[in-house]
Formats: C-alpha cells, sequence, structure tokens
C-alpha cells in the first residue's frame, strides 16, 4: 500500500458495518454534502414503510423516530436528546478493557510522549503525561469511575485531543461517530479599528449589516451567563492546535476554512465546525449582548449513521459501537477493518465555491486548496498573494505554484504575500517544492527524527537487511512490499540522508538510537530529495531536482518582498514550509486575529511534527516485515511486532474507531543547529508583526491582505511587533514621518477599505457566504496523508 496524495471526497458512511438485522444501507451511495447547497436528499427514503417506527420515551428511539421522517442529510435532532441518547449506552467493561490493550502498540509511535509529559519553557498548553493518562483510563475500567459507554470512550477522545498535537488522533465510534452536535449561531472576532482588542459578534448580524445597513452589531458579552471571553477561551481549548491565539481564531467562521468545503472547520468550532462537532454544547446557548439583550438559541446533534433498528443505548452499541465483526475467519478481519476504514471509492471532486474571495488569476482545478491573485486596489497593483489553504494535491497543485510564480513577476508584480490561513498541511513534498520554487538552489534543510522503540526498530533492522539495494525499480521491484518502503519512508537506511547530507552507513547509524529526555530516537533525518523513488510514492518531484531540474532557473521574488501570513491554523507540511522560509531564509511574519490580550503571536499554531501515519498503514508495515523475512516469523511472534497482527486483538482498534481516525505523529521536526533536539512542536515562534481581524476582512479576504502589504512594506503599524523599517528597503521612506502622519494615512486607508467593501457587498455575495455556515466538516472522508492534520 502507498499513499496516494490525494484528496478523495468518497461516498459517506460505508465505514460502519452493519450488522444483523440492518440491511446494507443505502448511504453507501451517498456523496459528501455539497456547501453550494443545504441538501434536501432523503436519508431514509421509503425505509419507514419497511422500517419500523419506534414508540417509546427512550431517547435512542426517539431519535429513530425523527431520523425516519427527516430530510436533512444529516438530519437535525436536539442536542439534548441526543446526550440522553449516548449515555444511554451501558458500559461494556470487558470489551473496553481488551480494547485499550489493543491500542497501546500504536501509541508507541508517538514521537513527542516524553516532550508532553514535562514540555519545555515555551510551550503555551499543559502538560500530559499519556502514558499515566491511559493507564488512569484502563484503571478507571475497573475502578467503576465511568457510569456509561460514552464517558469512557469520550475520555479515551480527550485524552488524545488534549495533547494539542493534531497528528495524535483517535475517535472512538461512540464519542465521535454517532452525532456531530453545533450550535445554530456562528460567531466571528473583530476590533473597530484594527488596534481595539477585538470583541466576538454573531457573524449574521455583521453579514446584515453589511448588505442591508441594518443596525450595527452589538458585541457578545456572556454565553451560557459567562463572560464571553473566557467562555469562548475555555471552549476553544477542544480544538486540536498547539496554540491559544490559534485555538482562538479557529472558535470562529473563517474564509478560508470556508473555501476548503467538508475538510476544513467551516462555521469554527463554536458552531460545531472541526473538533466542535465532539463536544456536548448543552440543550441551548444563549447569547447576551453589550445592547443589553440576550437570545437563546436551540442547539442540535446531526445523526450521522442510518438511525434503524435502534430503539435504546443497548441497540446503538450492538449495531454500531461493537458490531459483531462481517468475517468469521481471523485473518480477513484486519483487511475488513482497513477496509471499512479506508475510504473505498472516489467521487469526481468538487469545486467549492469561495465565498469573500476575489476571482483567481491560477486556481487549482478540483479543490481551492492553492490559488493565485493580484490586487487591483490602487497602490497595490504590484502585490501578487499566493492562498495556500492546504498542501494537498499533486502535478495540477504543483503546475498552479509554477505558473503562479512565472507569470506574477512577468505581469509587473514585485511584491508576494502567501497566506498560509486554514493550511493544516498536506502533501510533504509540495511543501518543500514551494519552497524550492520561490528559491531555487538553496538545498532545504528539514531535520526529522523518529521515535526508536522495539517494533520500529525491528521493522528498521529487517527491511535493512532484506532490501539489499536501493532505490530499487518501482515498476518491477523484487518483491511488491519493498514499494512501502520507498520515497519517504525511514526503514532502510539507504534511504535518506543525515544532518550533513550524507548517506548512512548502516542501520546502527541511523537508529544508534540517540536519547533525549529519557527517550529513544532515531539520528537526524533529512530528505534526500535527488532519491527517484519520491515521485512514485508521493506524486511529486520538488522542482530542481529528478525530471525538474532547472525550473525554474531564477527567484521569482527577492526575500524582503515576500511576507507569509498565518491565522495559526498552519500545521504539519505547513510547518515544515514554514521552518524552511522563516529559518533558512528569514521572511518575515504576520499573524491575525487571536485572543483579545494585545500581546504576541505565534506563526505556525497547529502541529508541528512532520509526519504523521495512520495506524493502518503502521499494521500494514508490520505485515510486511513478516513477508520481507518469513524465515523470522516465530521470532517475530515473540517480539512487539507480534502485537500489530495478533489475530485475537489486531482488528479492534479499526473496528470500533470512526473510519481513518487513528493517526500518530511519527516524526519531529528539528531547527538546524539545535543541540538540544528539541521538537518544533515545543518551540515558541512569536510572528514578527500581529494584527487583528477587522469587520470587512471577515466578508473579504482582500481587505486582509491590503493590510499585510500597509504593515510590511507601506510603513503601517501592527499591533504588536512590527515589519517596516526592519530591513526592509521600501519602509524607509516612511521613517522621516510623523507617527501621528502614519497613523492618518492608515486610518484614511482602513476607512476607505471599510467604505469599499459596504459598496461591494451585493445581496448575492453576503447569500454564498451564508450558504458556507452550513459547511460539515467531514474528516472520515479525506484521504490520509503523510503531512496532513485532519480536522
Ligand atoms: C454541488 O452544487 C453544485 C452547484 O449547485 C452542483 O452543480 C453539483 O452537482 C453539486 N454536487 C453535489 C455532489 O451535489
Ligand atoms: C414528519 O415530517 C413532516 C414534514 O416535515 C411533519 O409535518 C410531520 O409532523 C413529521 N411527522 C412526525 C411523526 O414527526
Ligand atoms: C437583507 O434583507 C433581505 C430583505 O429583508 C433579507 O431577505 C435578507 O436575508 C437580508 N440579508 C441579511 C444578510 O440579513
Ligand atoms: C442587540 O444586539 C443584537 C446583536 O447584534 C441584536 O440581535 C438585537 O436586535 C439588538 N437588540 C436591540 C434591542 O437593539
Ligand atoms: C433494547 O431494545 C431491544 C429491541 O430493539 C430489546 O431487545 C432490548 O432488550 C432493549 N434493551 C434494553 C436494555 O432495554
Ligand atoms: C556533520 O558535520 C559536522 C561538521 O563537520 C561533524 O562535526 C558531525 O560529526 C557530522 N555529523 C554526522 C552525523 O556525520
Ligand atoms: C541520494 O540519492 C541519490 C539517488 O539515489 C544517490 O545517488 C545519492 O547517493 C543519495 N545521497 C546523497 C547524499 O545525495
Ligand atoms: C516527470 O516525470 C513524471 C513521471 O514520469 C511525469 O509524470 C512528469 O510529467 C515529468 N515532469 C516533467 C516536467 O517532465
Ligand atoms: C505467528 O503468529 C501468527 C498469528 O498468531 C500465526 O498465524 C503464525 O503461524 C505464527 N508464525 C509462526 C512461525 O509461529
Amino acid at each position: 500500500m502507498h499513499f496516494l496524495q490525494v484528496l478523495v471526497v468518497v461516498a459517506a458512511a460505508a465505514k460502519l458495518v452493519s450488522a444483523n438485522p440492518l440491511p446494507q444501507s443505502q448511504f453507501s451511495t451517498f456523496t459528501v454534502p455539497n456547501a453550494t447547497t443545504t441538501s434536501t436528499q432523503e436519508p431514509a427514503t421509503a425505509t419507514s414503510t419497511t422500517v419500523p417506527i419506534p414508540d417509546s420515551n427512550n431517547p435512542c428511539a426517539k431519535i429513530t423516530k425523527l431520523y425516519l421522517n427527516a430530510t436533512e442529510f444529516y438530519p437535525k435532532v436536539p442536542s439534548d436528546l441526543a446526550w440522553q441518547c449516548l449515555n444511554d449506552v451501558p458500559l461494556d467493561a470487558p470489551a473496553a478493557t481488551i480494547w485499550l490493550q489493543s491500542l497501546r502498540p500504536y501509541i508507541e509511535w508517538q514521537s513527542t510522549t516524553a516532550y508532553l509529559k514535562d514540555p519545555p519553557q515555551g510551550y503555551l498548553e499543559p502538560a500530559v503525561d499519556v502514558w499515566a493518562e491511559f493507564d488512569n483510563i484502563v484503571s478507571g475500567i475497573s475502578a467503576g469511575r465511568y457510569a456509561n459507554e460514552y464517558e469512557f470512550e469520550f475520555a479515551l477522545y480527550r485524552l488524545f485531543q488534549g495533547t494539542h498535537d493534531g497528528h495524535f488522533r483517535y475517535m472512538p465510534t461512540l464519542a465521535n461517530g454517532i452525532f456531530s452536535f453545533g450550535r445554530p449561531v456562528s460567531l466571528i472576532s473583530y476590533s473597530a479599528d484594527g488596534y481595539e482588542a477585538p470583541k466576538p459578534y454573531v457573524y449574521e448580524d455583521v453579514l446584515s449589516n453589511f448588505v442591508n445597513g441594518t443596525a450595527k452589531p452589538s458585541a457578545v458579552t456572556q454565553i451560557d451567563g459567562k463572560e464571553a471571553i473566557q467562555f469562548l477561551e475555555e471552549w476553544s481549548q477542544y480544538g486540536s492546535l498547539q496554540d491559544p491565539d490559534a485555538l482562538y481564531n479557529n472558535l470562529f467562521y473563517g474564509l478560508a476554512q470556508a473555501s476548503l468545503g467538508a475538510s476544513g472547520s467551516g462555521p469554527g468550532t463554536f458552531a460545531g465546525g472541526g473538533r466542535g462537532a465532539y463536544i456536548y454544547p448543552g440543550p441551548t446557548t444563549s447569547l447576551t449582548f453589550e445592547n443589553g439583550s440576550t437570545h437563546t438559541h436551540d442547539n442540535f446533534a446531526r445523526v450521522q449513521v442510518p438511525f434503524r433498528y435502534i430503539n435504546n443505548g443497548s441497540d446503538l452499541y450492538l449495531n454500531y459501537v461493537n458490531s459483531p465483526l462481517p468475517s468469521s475467519t481471523a485473518s480477513n478481519r484486519l483487511a475488513d477493518a482497513i477496509q471499512f476504514s479506508a475510504p473505498a471509492t472516489a467521487t469526481s471532486p468538487t469545486v467549492y465555491p469561495r465565498p469573500g474571495y476575489p476571482p483567481p488569476v491560477v486556481n487549482s482545478k478540483t479543490f481551492n486548496n492553492v490559488a493565485g491573485y493580484y490586487l487591483d486596489e490602487p497602490g497595490y497593483e504590484d502585490v501578487a498573494v499566493l492562498a495556500v489553504a492546504s498542501f494537498v494535491g499533486t502535478s495540477d497543485y504543483q503546475n498552479v505554484v509554477y505558473s503562479f510564480l512565472d507569470q506574477a513577476p512577468k505581469a509587473g508584480k514585485t511584491k508576494l504575500v502567501i497566506d498560509t490561513s486554514a493550511n493544516g498541511g498536506g502533501t510533504i513534498m509540495q511543501g518543500y517544492n514551494l519552497f524550492l520554487n520561490l528559491f531555487p538552489g538553496i538545498v532545504p534543510y528539514g531535520a526529522t527524527r523518529f521515535r526508536s522503540h522495539e517494533a520500529f526498530n525491528l521493522i528498521g533492522e529487517t527491511v535493512s537487511e532484506r532490501m539489499f539495494y536501493y532505490p530499487f525499480d518501482y515498476h518491477d521491484p523484487p518483491n511488491w512490499v519493498w514499494n512501502d518502503f520507498a520515497g519517504g519512508v525511514p526503514f532502510n537506511y539507504r534511504a535518506d540522508v543525515d544532518v550533513n547530507y550524507t548517506n548512512f552507513d548502516s542501520w546502527q547509524d541511523k537508529n544508534p538510537p540517540s536519547t533525549f529526555m529519557g527517550d529513544d530516537f532515531t539520528s537526524v533525518i533529512r530528505w534526500n530529495l535527488s532519491d527517484p523513488l519520491i515521485y512514485p510514492a508521493n506524486q511529486v518531484q520538488p522542482n530542481g531536482y529528478g525530471n525538474r531540474t532547472g525550473l525554474p532557473p531564477t527567484r521569482p521574488f527577492e526575500p524582503e518582498n515576500i511576507v507569509i501570513l498565518y491565522d495559526g491554523y498552519c500545521a504539519s507540511t505547513c510547518a515544515i514550509f514554514s521552518e524552511l522560509m522563516t529559518q533558512q531564509i528569514g521572511i518575515k511574519t504576520v499573524s491575525i486575529g487571536g485572543r483579545p490580550n494585545g500581546r504576541h503571536m505565534q506563526t505556525v499554531g497547529g502541529v508541528k511534527g512532520t509526519n504523521n501515519y495512520p495506524w493502518y498503514f503502521i499494521s500494514q508495515l508490520v505485515t510486511d516485515t513478516y513477508t520481507l523475512a518469513p524465515d523470522q516469523a516465530s521470532f517475530f511472534n515473540t517480539t512487539a511486532l507480534y502485537d500489530y497482527i495478533d489475530p485475537d486483538t489486531d482488528w479492534i482498534p479499526y473496528h470500533r474507531a470512526v473510519g481513518n481516525s487513528g493517526q500518530v505523529n511519527v516524526r519531529d521536526g528539528l531547527r538546524e543547529g539545535d543541540e538540544t533536539q528539541t521538537p518544533l512542536q515545543f518551540i515558541y515562534e512569536a510572528a514578527d508583526c500581529r494584527l487583528y481581524y477587522t469587520a470587512e476582512m471577515t466578508v473579504d479576504v482582500t481587505a486582509m491582505w491590503e493590510k499585510v502589504v500597509d504593515v510590511t512594506w507601506n510603513g503601517d503599524s501592527c499591533v504588536v511587533g512590527g515589519i517596516s523599517g526592519q530591513g526592509h528597503a521600501q519602509s524607509k521612506r516612511f521613517d522621516e514621518d510623523t507617527s501621528d502622519a502614519v497613523k492618518a494615512r492608515a486610518q484614511a486607508k482602513a476607512k476607505r477599505r471599510l467604505q469599499k467593501r459596504r459598496r461591494q457587498m451585493t445581496a448575492s455575495r453576503i447569500a454564498a457566504i451564508k450558504q458556507s455556515l452550513d459547511i460539515v466538516t467531514d474528516s472520515r472522508n479525506i484521504q490520509p496523508i503523510q503531512g496532513l492534520m485532519l480536522p
């Protein structure tokens, strides 16, 4: 198996194996809901004639009844009813205990557990002793600490989520796969003038104000009776990011997130987008405003599985949470689990709308993952913007990047804004490629390392011994299993290069192991970009290597004419790209939004680990190792490898969780010259300049891009920090200005920006934004990729 680096939107719901007596679900033909439409597809068309409609007061039975009569794609039911149904599932303690044991082997691969336990200064989230908390859940089962199955599964989900490592992820079915919660109101946060502390607002109020000139929105001061900012900061902690300002931004609707459709966090975690879907928000949400009024909204839960034949929590458990296996032979069990967890069939990809964005100069053909824009406002005509909302992509993606960076300078653009808003990463080589497209000829540093443990070492030893040459012919390998160890997988010592970009001599050289923080790790490993197996394994050949040598011959932009913009969501491959740009070139950075605290804000707020493995890929690596060395099977059966193939348990982690949810961060990113080898995940990095959103930026991204240009090259001030005058030649001319003059000019520009957007906000543009409020995050239908943080 290898990772096709494609984002596939697929038929939904096939993962949940229907047990007897459930008929095979019609859901297998459903496609992912469309961001352009509020779907009115009938989930249970005509089944009411054949499926009994329960008549009981059990909350699950009530949901079945609502479901059978629903017309929405994911029918909405009252949140408290869903909550009661979840809590109606009795704890299956024996099954829970075995299940937990089956997870241990995968957690071994997580590279950061020693650091999470005792994080270095600068890391802003709480310490987590993963193994101690895991054992605590195990003992909680026998101690009767969990009143029901949901309480236990939610604790398990929270153990992973609480590490704030978006690559360390596991979603038990009952906690994450049956319902997704939400609030019917999206918030945004903006500053009145770009410098005052931002306040939260109801987004629809802001939209109405723009299009209909209705009353100025009144800020939210309290949520459910609690001071609003405090409530929001606490709720934001249910997100997966590692930076509090990034988490805060992720609460709110974001145009860049919406442009990603079902793979983004849409309306924000407060409204139930992204990780917000997994937290019960209570039956209602009451918002109190500055003007003194209070509105109370009914919260909802979306039903994610075909709710038929469910008369109570026990039925739910049996049908969806721990259903009997569809296949009886042990050897097929894991295959079944994998098949049901990985997306099965691809449909043609959907082009999502992109409200709030101008028409692109160049756009990727399918998703809005990367696109190039020119600013048309007088005074900004020399600016090109590359909006990189994701790094997921293959040749089309690479072509967009190449052609935009090729044509922009020819069109007279001398400055480049790279907008990483909403970028959770993607194809690792696209991150390297964008860097190499901007700075051809500079060898990217990109140091990494793996945690060294028994299974990892056995796989590496075996692969290094049995795959005795490298590279090999990908189309005609001596054994097809070899293809799993091509281009970017560390187990053959002949692949990759060391810290000095020279080859390793042996597996021992690559995995001595080295000890840091009391844990074992490999040597520093870097990508060998000349490796011809990078292309077949990744579907991208970075510029300057292989058949892309000489592309492009020169830098399209000078370093001082480039700035990177962050909303904090940047993670994984985006973190890799950011590290190369800021550390190797010294590119300046601007972060926007965050908590209303007037302090510095970090750039990358998502996971900075540089590689995640889905659990089924790990399982595959183990079976490959058995295949490579059949003569060692009886020995392997006495080692840690056996835990991954034990027919009694190997299927359980997949069978009891949502789709592709099991992931671990296997690779740390390391900074050049850092002798302590502290993973970048734990290193604090403030942006050079911090900005706040203003109202017009929440309806039109070009307003934000203009402001970024102003603080980078035109002498405007930041909320904190600054760029102009710090070596950027163009800004020097403002040095003679009095600060009052600079301020007056900035205020005039801000006024113009706002007024222009007021004029431009037609009802149809607002309607497009309003439709995107209905986006449902659907991470179970995103193909896992080795440098992508799933929502
Ligand atoms: C999504 O919406 C567009 C525009 O309405 C439509 O053309 C397309 O067929 C829809 N796709 C799906 C999968 O519903
Ligand atoms: C079923 O839905 C229809 C239309 O939404 C509604 O009028 C009717 O009352 C519903 N029936 C039940 C039993 O909920
Ligand atoms: C603006 O007003 C029209 C007419 O009253 C209404 O239909 C529309 O929903 C309003 N738009 C917003 C964004 O509130
Ligand atoms: C107060 O502000 C809220 C939020 O903008 C708005 O919905 C409401 O209509 C306002 N109430 C009054 C009395 O102005
Ligand atoms: C749940 O409902 C099923 C019928 O669907 C019934 O057989 C079972 O006894 C019920 N369980 C409980 C705990 O009520
Ligand atoms: C890398 O090069 C430096 C400087 O020559 C040397 O000190 C170091 O030992 C080398 N590291 C490895 C792993 O070869
Ligand atoms: C990188 O890969 C190429 C192609 O396989 C190989 O010739 C070279 O020795 C490797 N190492 C370095 C340091 O380039
Ligand atoms: C490089 O090789 C790949 C794989 O053979 C091919 O798909 C691609 O078009 C080639 N690229 C160029 C620039 O020739
Ligand atoms: C290793 O364990 C597997 C699974 O229990 C078993 O099928 C296989 O026969 C064992 N191999 C040897 C050589 O003992």
